[in-house]
């Protein structure tokens, strides 16, 4: 195959936002259209984004990607209904008591699904097929406190309302160094455990893969893939960059630290094919040029080079290694 959406059976999404889509930067749509068949809102459809003021919501930017998403024959999938970082502030300052907290979260989550299960394709399938319903929420537990504190028992009625506004939207539970951290996997599949004893509504578990082309280590992640593909759930790797200058030691982009990072992305590609078919939900980018990478920013470090096409949106190696390796 001479594509990556070419390789594969599973989807290979990457991050878009409206603005990217609205037709200023035909680089990006035309790398966008020839490799991607999937699609996540870098910010658009965050809560922070879209939950303006109480019972008030602007889904204008999410319709306008699902409107391209429509257009070109590309999945969307919906992220994220309920994260500790993305509360609008009028919202983290509620004054009301915690009921009415609790029914602003719901009436956003509801009316947030049920408007975006609208959009179906020709054939009539939904466009959007799926939403991460909550956003790290274990160990991460003291900066969502909002949630914790403020709703008995958030997971289980966050999932419950978003199956409750649509029957068949695939629900997600989305973390990062799930990858790495085993406890925090054992988190996990302890909630998938006790939805499943509750029948509390869950379809697939998103491993964000924000990994690093030497510090991640692929024995563990293997290892922990195993332990969360057995839940049975579908299996998405939902954000996938990989650092290759976390100690600054670098410049420029050397031929040995790119092509270290070219074998790795080939690993993580082979890898996400262990999982039988019938789970693979997709891989997503999270970005496309290195020289937009909310890690750079993240990390504090202009130098850092963890996607797959250069500032120029050139082929890098990683692209050949990722393709390579599907
Ligand atoms: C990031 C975006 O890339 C940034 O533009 C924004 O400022 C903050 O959020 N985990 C997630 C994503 O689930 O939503 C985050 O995206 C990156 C970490």
């Amino acid at each position: 195959a001479t594509t990556l959406k070419a390789a594969v059976t599973f989807p290979i999404g990457m991050i878009v936002s409206a603005d990217r889509l609205s037709g200023n930067d035909n680089n990006f749509t035309t790398v966008l259209n020839k490799e991607f068949n999937s699609v996540t809102a870098e910010n658009d459809m965050k809560m922070a984004s879209m939950f303006t003021a109480p019972n008030t919501y602007d889904f204008s930017k999410g319709d306008a990607i699902v409107a391209y998403a429509k257009a070109n024959g590309i999945r969307v999938h919906g992220h994220a209904l309920v994260w500790h970082s993305s509360i609008p502030n009028w919202l983290k300052n509620y004054a009301g008591t915690d009921a009415e907290f609790e029914a602003q979260v719901k009436g956003y989550v509801k009316a947030t699904v049920a408007h975006f299960a609208l959009a179906k394709t020709a054939a009539g399938k939904p466009v959007v097929e799926s939403w991460d319903v909550v956003n790290e929420a274990f160990t991460d537990g003291a900066y969502a406190a909002a949630f914790y504190k403020r709703i008995p028992n958030y997971l289980v009625k966050c999932f419950t309302w978003a199956r409750e506004a649509d029957p068949t939207v695939k629900l997600f539970y989305n973390d990062y160094n799930l990858e790495s951290q085993g406890s925090k996997v054992t988190e996990v599949v302890n909630m998938v455990n006790s939805f499943k004893a509750n029948s509390t509504p869950i379809d697939g578990i998103g491993l964000q893969m924000h990994v690093d082309y030497v510090t991640t280590s692929m024995s563990t992640l293997a290892a922990n893939l195993t332990t969360i593909k057995n839940t049975g759930l579908l299996i998405h790797f939902s954000e996938l960059d990989m650092t290759v200058n976390i100690y600054k030691d670098l410049t420029t982009l050397t031929t040995e630290r790119s092509n270290a990072q070219k074998a790795k992305y080939k690993e993580i590609a082979v890898l996400y094919k262990t999982i039988p078919a019938a789970q693979r939900f997709g891989i997503t980018f999270w970005g496309m040029r290195d020289s937009e990478s909310w890690l750079l920013s993240f990390h504090n470090n202009s130098n850092e080079w963890p996607l797959l096409f250069d500032a120029n949106y050139g082929y890098k190696p990683a692209y050949n290694g990722f393709l390579e390796g599907l």
